[in-house]
């Protein structure tokens, strides 16, 4: 028997992947194909006419009854693409969104040193500040000591020898102030949950929710903020869009001024920016 061809064996994926309601199964089949092949993604219109081997069809098969399955993409090709480089990312960690992408060009468009991240999750925003940006360094927190270890092995992956990490509750193991605060912590309400995509269930519980409003690592980090940052530094956090006045008045209570709110691509609020207010503001 002849073998399949590449172009078949996506053409019988995309079908799979339909019939089990995935979203945009064409990006998804050609993405596990790719992996199963073990090329590069952008190589596969090129090798789409060649015979498969039977080992990456059986690869393949079992790709797609994991997405079949609602396991995310990432989770099965084991990377997630952010900001242009490749994340290793698990169970352990939020997927890297291209949300947060926001929140690194806030970052990126003011000069900074040194970066406290809280939450680092896989790394991807404290990696991300600290390699564009040659020279800078920074330190990374999480409750999570299972994803403090893809974040380490993200910062030698992509060879960050500038970054620290750290298990810890927000800032309480960290010393020492820092020109630039950074966090995209748990912001989904305990309410939303049960309404949020099934891909999700897939992801840490405690990178989503906080188990109550959804504001109370706002509250946390705004106590903190006032003495991790120098004179004139900066606060950013990612927000879920209806929570820019909630997050701004908690940090008014805080002696922080929001200086800006800046939007995602959809338009949508993303990045609280905030500083320690001048007397008498
Ligand atoms: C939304 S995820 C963000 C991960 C990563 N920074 C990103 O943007 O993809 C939130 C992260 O905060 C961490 N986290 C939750 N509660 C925490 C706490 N009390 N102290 C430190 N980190 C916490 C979670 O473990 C998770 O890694």
């Amino acid at each position: 028997m002849t073998a399949p061809t590449g172009s078949v064996l996506l053409a019988g994926a995309v079908a799979r992947l339909r019939a089990a309601g995935i979203p945009d199964p064409q990006r998804d089949a050609r993405r596990l194909l790719a992996h199963a092949l073990e090329i590069a993604p952008g190589r596969l219109t090129l090798v789409l006419p060649e015979p498969v081997s039977p080992a990456a069809e059986a690869r393949l098969a079992a790709a797609l009854d994991r997405r079949a399955a609602r396991e995310p993409v990432s989770h099965i090709v084991g990377l997630r693409g952010f900001w242009g480089r490749d994340f290793r990312v698990s169970r352990d960690v939020l997927d890297p969104r291209p949300e947060t992408e926001t929140l690194i060009e806030a970052a990126l468009s003011a000069p900074f040193s040194n970066v406290l991240d809280l939450g680092t999750g896989s790394g991807c925003i404290l990696l991300t500040l600290l390699l564009d940006r040659p020279g800078t360094a920074g330190t990374g927190t999480d409750i999570s000591a299972p994803a403090l270890a893809v974040a380490r092995e993200n910062a030698d992956r992509l060879g960050c020898d500038g970054a620290r990490f750290v298990l810890s509750d927000w800032d309480a193991a960290v010393e020492g102030r820092f020109d630039l605060v950074v966090s995209n912590p748990p912001y989904i309400a305990e309410a939303e949950m049960p309404g949020l995509a099934p891909d999700l269930a897939f992801e840490p519980r405690g990178a989503l929710t906080d188990g109550g409003d959804g504001l109370s690592a706002y509250r946390a980090i705004a106590r903190a903020a006032p003495a991790r940052l120098t004179p004139g530094g900066r606060l950013l956090v990612e927000i879920g869009p209806t929570q820019a006045r909630a997050v701004s008045a908690i940090f008014a209570g805080a002696g922080l001024e929001t200086v800006a709110i800046r939007p995602d691509l959809d338009d949508r609020d993303r990045v609280v920016e905030a500083r320690v207010a001048a007397p008498g503001t």
